[in-house]
């Protein structure tokens, strides 16, 4: 039995066995109290050892980091924070922990646990960032399966650049220095695995489209990569994206989609990971105390995630949304490092002054001009701008990413021109605008950085098991 499901039983003496890692162990005379956590919840369950039934030796062996199993009555517990507790038995030591065993029951840094990220699930912390991203995940599907979506699987390794950005990995069976050269001296990727040049993908929503172009409503769920040299907080090399596809879906469809998903999936885990989140609303409390007045949030965790399920997200244009960035204060007294004008790219600094200080509360920006966005975008009649649409999260930023596509071939092909992209390498992507094209739309939701909004996690180094990011590959 799980310690979860012990932890929920009535306790009558019955005879239960319990198997995990020891937190804490204490000591009185005749008596050890020691905590035992399986990972199963943020709970542990206290086993309490009469030092006069089992030998000496075995007891030493058990240690914080050390794995045991205990078996005995299931008893009422007097101690605070718990109902029951194992009055144990008999005890195994399934495997030893040493003096040298790095988390000890003290408050560990951030960065600290990084470096050990192999152990660093043990931690309370880590244990609920886990557990909560499997409940978001879970939720992910619950709720596309739910919406009559289907979950489809596209290619990891890609010849195409999707986003038409060049931040890819190579991916090649050639050897380092060994790779064959044309005439011109060229690598010679006809000669590679593929017979061609290949990366790994940087999204699935090229082949999500042609799947929506049959199965009209599509979602992929995977790992994306990205070779942006991005030393920020919310960048990972790697990283895992939810892309919905929707025949006949205009940008009010995929906006009112976008938001009643992260709704959803949030309002799954405050239903689902009660515990957990309680947990984390207190960590993150606990590291407020050491900043100053004015940079702690107001909204406690649980209050947060609440108040975006309860309110409508901001929906606006990007002009307006520049219109509004030029009048602030901070571009009156020149605070924004960059400076606002129509046709940049918004900086994140811009992003957080929208949602954090002007609206509180998140916001969906739509018809961004059509130079700064991908060549996949459904123009606007202005011919300026394209029927794009970002989401941005306070303290996040831009969470979505998506679309209208241009469902016209003629429009399309010439966007891939002016852009300089080789027709010839998506000429099955182009054949969907020429056989039964429709009206379609998608997003590409970062599932790292819903993690870290839900948990409230600073780094998203911390929401994935194994970050990759630049120079670190480490587990
Ligand atoms: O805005 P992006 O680049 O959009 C796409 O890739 C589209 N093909 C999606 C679509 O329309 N199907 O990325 C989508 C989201 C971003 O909003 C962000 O949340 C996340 O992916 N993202 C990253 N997350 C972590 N690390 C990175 N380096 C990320 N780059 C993007
Ligand atoms: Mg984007």
């Amino acid at each position: 039995m799980q310690i979860k499901e012990i932890l929920q039983l009535k306790p009558e003496n019955q005879t239960i066995t319990a198997k995990g890692w020891v937190r804490t162990k204490r000591g009185q005379a005749n008596i050890a109290f020691v905590n035992i956590n399986d990972g199963s919840t943020i709970k542990n369950i206290q086993a309490v050892v009469d030092v006069n039934n089992i030998d000496e030796e075995t007891l030493k062996k058990v240690t914080t980091g050390a794995c045991i199993g205990v078996t005995g009555a299931l008893t009422p517990s007097a101690g605070a924070g718990q109902d029951s507790e194992i009055v144990v038995e008999s005890l195994i030591i399934y495997g030893v922990a040493d003096e040298t065993y790095p988390i000890q029951p003290k408050k560990h840094s951030l960065e600290f646990l990084r470096e050990k990220a192999h152990l660093r699930f043990r931690t309370n912390t880590f244990g609920a960032v886990f557990r909560v991203r499997h409940a978001l995940a879970f939720a992910v599907h619950k709720f596309y399966n739910e919406q009559g979506f289907f979950y489809l699987n596209t290619p990891i390794i890609t010849a195409s650049d999707a986003e038409g950005a060049g931040e890819m990995f190579r991916v090649s069976t050639f050897e380092a220095n060994k790779a064959p050269k044309d005439e011109n001296g060229n690598v010679d990727f006809t000669q590679d695995f593929f017979g061609r040049e290949t990366s790994l993908t940087v999204s699935g929503q090229l082949e999500g489209e042609l799947g929506a172009m049959a199965l009209s409503k599509i979602y992929t769920f995977g790992p994306t990569f990205r070779a942006e040299n991005s030393n920020t907080t919310r960048h990972l090399a790697e990283f895992w994206m939810i892309e919905p596809e929707m025949a006949f879906f205009e940008l009010e469809d995929n906006m009112k989609l976008a938001e009643d998903f992260v709704k959803y999936v949030i309002g799954y885990a405050l239903e689902n990971c009660k515990d957990d989140l309680e947990f984390l609303q207190n960590r993150l409390l606990d590291e407020e105390k050491s900043k100053p007045q004015n940079e702690r949030s107001e909204l406690s965790l649980i209050d947060k995630l609440n108040f975006v399920i309860n309110n409508d997200f901001e929906k606006l244009t990007y002009t307006e949304a520049v219109d509004i960035l030029i009048k602030s204060k901070p571009a009156q007294k020149k605070q924004f490092q960059y400076e606002v004008s129509w046709g940049i790219d918004l900086q994140s600094e811009h992003e957080r002054y929208l949602v954090e200080k002007h609206f509180k509360k998140p916001v969906i920006l739509i018809n961004y001009p059509k130079a700064i966005k991908a060549f996949y975008m459904k123009q606007n009649e202005d011919g300026k701008t394209v029927r794009a649409m970002d989401v941005l999260f306070p303290g996040i930023g831009e969470i979505i990413g998506g679309s209208q596509r241009e469902d016209n071939y003629d429009k399309l092909m010439d966007r891939i021109h002016e852009v300089g992209i080789d027709p010839e390498n998506l000429w099955w992507y182009l054949e969907t605008r020429k056989f039964g094209s429709a009206p379609h739309s998608g997003f590409g939701l970062g599932f790292e950085r819903l993690v870290q909004f839900v948990t409230g996690m600073g780094n998203i180094r911390d929401v994935i098991p194994f970050p990759r990011t630049p120079k670190n590959a480490e587990f």
